[in-house]
């Protein structure tokens, strides 16, 4: 294992953060209104390349959250900022729904999925029909996981949107290194 961090996370934690970003955000912008009416109509989702593509980063989030949070358990301490309780406790509740929305956003899109009956359409040709082991599940009709899917894509983008202001609060106003602990280079 490397140095510990003192003023900045450790470069894994920064690619799994910075990736996560990326493919958060495109599968937002990708994320076609009316998507689930489409399928229930008939149209094949793998026939539409938006649809393929939002699904494909759904997953990677989810593989990478799932590594990310393997690597939290064995990587060297993150940095500490001195700052108001307040503002530490914020931060910590922030980061604690940010990591709960990145796993439950992709969880409940394949509930959704499974559910209703369609199929799960990868980059690549990769096609799952059915998933009939989530239809078993005894949550399964416990609610309409496309409309609770939706509204936690939206939850995560409004979330991280109040957090990347804040980083940039720290940045712009407080000037106390917490959005550079999240950059490249540096002293660690
Ligand atoms: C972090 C990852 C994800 C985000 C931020 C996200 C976001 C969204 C949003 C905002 C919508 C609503 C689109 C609209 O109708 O206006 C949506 C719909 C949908 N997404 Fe995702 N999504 C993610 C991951 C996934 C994954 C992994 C899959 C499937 C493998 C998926 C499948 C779907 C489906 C099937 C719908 C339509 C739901 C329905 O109306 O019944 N999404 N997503
Ligand atoms: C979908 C977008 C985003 C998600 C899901 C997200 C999620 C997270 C999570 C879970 C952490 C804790 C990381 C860890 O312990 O390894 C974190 C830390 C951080 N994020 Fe983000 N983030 C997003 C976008 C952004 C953006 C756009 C910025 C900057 C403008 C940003 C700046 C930071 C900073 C500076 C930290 C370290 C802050 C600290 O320790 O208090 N993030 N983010």
């Amino acid at each position: 294992m490397p140095y510990p961090s003192k003023t900045r996370y450790d470069r894994v934690s920064q690619v799994f953060h910075w990736l996560t970003a990326v493919a958060v955000l495109i599968a937002f912008v990708l994320g076609p209104g009316g998507f689930g009416r489409l399928m229930r109509n008939g149209v094949d989702p793998a026939t539409r390349l938006d649809i393929v593509w939002h699904e494909s980063l759904g997953i990677t989030v989810l593989v990478l959250t799932l590594l990310r949070l393997l690597w939290v358990l064995v990587r060297p301490a993150t940095p500490h900022f001195n700052m108001a309780t307040w503002m530490t406790l914020a931060s910590k509740g922030v980061h604690g729904l940010l990591w709960l929305l990145l796993l439950a956003t992709p969880v409940t899109a394949l509930l959704a999925l499974g559910t209703e009956g369609h199929p799960v359409t990868l980059l690549g040709g990769i096609r799952i029909n059915e998933l009939p082991w989530i239809k078993a599940l005894p949550i399964a009709d416990l609610a309409d996981w496309g409309d609770v899917h939706e509204f936690l894509g939206d939850a995560i983008i409004w979330l991280a949107g109040l957090h990347a202001v804040a980083a940039l609060y720290h940045h712009v106003v407080l000037k106390d290194g917490v959005l550079k602990s999240m950059l490249p280079g540096g002293k660690r």
